[in-house]
């Protein structure tokens, strides 16, 4: 098929059942509580609240085979399970709305455009995990989804979806909405925790895990906004309606795929996982914008292994991602056409990295500078051909040496250029080198 007619975006927009974008895809739909609950929603609250214990509700999660949006792909109720049952409390909930992956713009969104969805997965997930707090660290520059959140909680509490005694029941939950200043490690769970602290934002060690040693020293669930908003679908629908969708059983569901680059089409496509690269792209995306073919993707934000042409037809799940050497990430596919310079690409990337690094461990705040030099003398015409060993030695000093995965984020763009397209450093390194020896065996004028 040839995509590109607005008859075929139509077409394409049909194949699959929407989950996360079908209400807000509803003509004059605008996430208002009125709308949410004319479209079925806190039904799923209800449903809990009538009588399914919070352990059978963490069951229920663990059996769907939902697995953390945010990035690492964590099984969601298995981490719920993690929450001491014993604690005396108090135990939070942190929704992580940080979305600072370069690439990524899904969580904003569902937080903008259907508030309800993510506020009601919220008061189910406080519910399982006996949590009555629980916050939204919300990125600083995401103003605009802040205010519509905070008028959300409000509807919800007027309507007692929120507060003390929630419809009736033993249920208590606050939701407070904590905007952050905009940077790229506060996404990161233990370093957004320090930050809704009011200290730095700077990465903890682990162990212990948040579930354990979370905010303030207690009990928490850290869980991406994507994730939050599957809950009432899943509690609604079943546990194994969930597990039937996409690549069972490591990877169910469907997933809000954020494409941008190159393509006629960028935007956001909530697709079954398991779906092709290539389908994204070429169906739902239209296809690269211009004549020139597709050179190169990011399949899961600026911290995945850059992909080729020949990865087109690898399904975008958990495990084919990682099986072709790179990772499903935040979800952020970004596509690059002929001709964009990779080195050039691989240097952005890492500006973006050296400038977001948050000082905390040696190889990352002093490797990042490092690499930035280098990858600049390179792309200016001053690099040499002992560069290229000399930036594969210094990833792998920083590659699993810091304390979070921030240092395994920033060689990605480096180390799979690298692999790829070596042939256009060392092209612009022997220009670099035939220049120096031209200027040197130019006659001295006296
Ligand atoms: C440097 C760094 C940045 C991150 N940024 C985000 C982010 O912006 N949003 C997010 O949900 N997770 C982010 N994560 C992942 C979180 O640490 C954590 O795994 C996630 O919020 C857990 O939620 P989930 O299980 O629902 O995915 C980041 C991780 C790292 C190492």
């Amino acid at each position: 098929m040839d995509p590109g007619s607005d008859g075929t975006t139509k077409l394409m927009a049909s194949k699959y059942e929407k989950i996360l974008l079908k209400n807000m895809e509803q003509p004059g739909y605008t996430g208002s509580l009125q709308d949410y609950e004319k479209a079925g929603g806190y039904q799923a609250l209800r449903k809990v609240l009538g009588g399914i214990p919070p352990d059978e509700v963490i069951d229920i999660v663990k059996r769907s085979g939902l697995r953390g949006r945010g990035g690492a792909g964590f099984p969601t109720g298995v981490k719920w399970g993690f929450i001491p049952k014993d604690h005396p409390g108090p135990r939070f909930l942190c929704c992580n709305a940080d979305e600072s992956e370069p690439g990524t713009f899904k969580d904003r969104q569902l937080m903008e455009r259907d508030p309800h969805q993510v506020l009601e997965g919220m008061i189910i997930t406080c519910y399982a995990i006996r949590a009555s707090l629980a916050y939204i660290y919300i990125r600083g520059e995401f103003r605009l989804a802040a205010k519509i959140l905070e008028r959300a909680i409000r509807e919800a509490r007027a309507a007692g979806y929120l507060g003390s005694r929630i419809l009736g029941s033993e249920l208590d939950v606050q939701i407070h909405v904590h905007a952050g200043a905009g940077a790229y490690i506060c996404g990161e769970e233990t370093a957004l925790l320090e930050s809704l602290e009011g200290k730095r934002g700077l990465p903890r060690f682990k162990p212990p895990f948040p579930a354990t040693h979370g905010l303030y020293q207690k009990p928490t669930v850290v869980n991406n906004v994507e994730t939050l908003a599957n809950i009432p679908h899943i509690i609604m629908r079943g546990a194994e309606w969930y597990a039937s969708i996409g690549s069972p059983p490591k990877s169910t569901g469907t997933r809000v795929f954020c494409l941008s680059g190159h393509v006629k089409r960028p935007g956001n496509y909530e697709l079954p996982m398991g779906t092709t690269f290539r389908e994204l792209i070429f169906e739902h995306g239209g296809g690269m914008r211009g004549e020139k073919p597709l050179k190169a993707f990011i399949p899961g934000g600026a911290s995945a292994p850059f992909l080729t042409p020949d990865h087109l037809d690898v399904k975008m799940d958990f495990e084919s991602v990682a099986m072709a050497g790179s990772m499903l990430g935040s979800g952020g596919v970004t596509v690059m056409e002929e001709g964009t310079s990779m080195v050039w690409a691989a240097l952005r990337l890492m500006e973006f990295f050296y400038h977001e690094s948050c000082g905390k461990c040696t190889p990352c705040r002093e490797g990042s500078s490092w690499l930035v030099q280098i990858l600049q003398r390179i792309w200016q015409g001053e690099g040499r051909m002992s560069d290229l060993d000399l930036l594969v030695d210094l990833c792998k000093n920083i590659e699993g040496r810091t304390v979070c995965a921030f240092g395994d984020a920033e060689v990605a763009p480096i180390l799979s250029t690298l692999r790829y397209w070596r042939s256009e450093y060392e092209e612009l390194i022997a220009r670099a080198e035939a220049s120096r020896s031209s200027k040197k065996e130019l006659p001295v004028v006296a």
